[in-house]
């Protein structure tokens, strides 16, 4: 198994290409399984303060036996915190709940278009990235449009955009407008929460592989340059996901991967979604 690939930031600061999320990990689980997934090697975690586990995710980056400074932790401000003094309140007790000095990174979980303004909130992400108290800033579900708008009103590029990505939702667009502008694309629901496994494309060149659907999938979305964080409660799925560096897929895969885009989101589409 090879070693898990960098990307290194518009600000130089360098993420580990694959990491472990933990949406839907009740909070008595989480411990466990975060530390399950720190034991299999993963060296980055994804939460948010909707998630509800932070605490737990804090314990296990403790506890786990690993240097913080080899862990990349990520968390997202809540939707109900946009305003700028409820934002810096908000990541307060991120940290709290955390139980760490700083953080990796730092997003705006959602744009909420049609809810005050996200200028604003992320005037708080850049007073949090200038004391040092997270590391990298940057958002999640903002489509070109309100990255825009960022990039017009604001001094601090964001560091990624974390969108919806897999074979079913490959964001071209969107991809293509963080690559023109040094912001990293993250790929949420990389296997589009079981999805796509079941897709005869993805089973076929898995069968050849003899590797896995989620394993071809997760393969795809590296070799695509994308960040990705597969969550999992399952021991030996956990394992697999992390199981990715051994094989390369040809372009012609990757290509027949691309084109089972069908524009099919599992989670809401973040022009109308408002929290
Ligand atoms: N920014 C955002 O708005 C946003 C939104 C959604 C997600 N995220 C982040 O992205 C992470 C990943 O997305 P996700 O959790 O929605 O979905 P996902 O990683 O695409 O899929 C997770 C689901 O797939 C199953 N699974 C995992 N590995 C598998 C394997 N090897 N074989 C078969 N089934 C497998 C899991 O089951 P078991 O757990 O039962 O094993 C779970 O039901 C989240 O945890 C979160 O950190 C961010």
């Amino acid at each position: 198994m090879g070693a898990i690939p960098a990307i290194t930031l518009n600000n130089a600061v360098q993420i580990p290409q694959l990491g472990f999320g933990t949406f839907q990990i009740e909070p008595e689980e989480t411990r466990e399984t975060t530390l399950a997934a720190l034991e299999a090697g993963y060296r980055h975690i994804d939460t948010a303060q909707m998630y509800g586990n932070e605490k737990e995710v804090g314990q296990a980056v403790r506890d786990c036996g690993v240097d913080r400074a080899d862990i990349f932790v990520t968390s997202k401000l809540n939707n109900d915190a946009h305003a700028h003094d409820d934002a810096l309140k908000a990541f307060d007790r991120t940290m709290d709940e955390l139980g760490l000095d700083y953080l990796d990174l730092f997003l705006i979980h959602w744009p909420l278009p049609g809810k005050g303004d996200f200028v604003e909130t992320w005037k708080a992400l850049e007073e949090i990235y200038r004391d040092g108290r997270a590391k990298s800033i940057g958002v999640s579900n903002f489509q070109p449009k309100h990255l825009n708008r960022l990039l017009q009103n604001t001094d601090v590029v964001p560091a990624v955009n974390q969108i919806e990505v897999h074979p079913y939702l490959t964001q071209d667009d969107v991809r293509a407008f963080g690559a023109e502008h040094d912001i990293a694309t993250e790929a949420w629901s990389p296997i589009a929460q079981g999805k796509v496994l079941d897709d005869p494309t993805i089973n076929r060149i898995a069968q050849r592989e003899g590797k896995t659907p989620a394993q071809v999938t997760l393969r795809w979305h590296i070799q695509r340059g994308d960040i990705v964080f597969p969550k999992s409660v399952t021991q030996k799925r956990i394992e697999e996901n992390f199981d990715i560096f051994g094989f390369e897929l040809s372009e012609g895969d990757i290509g027949e991967i691309s084109a089972l885009n069908r524009d099919e989101r599992v989670g809401p589409d973040p022009d109308t979604f408002n929290g």
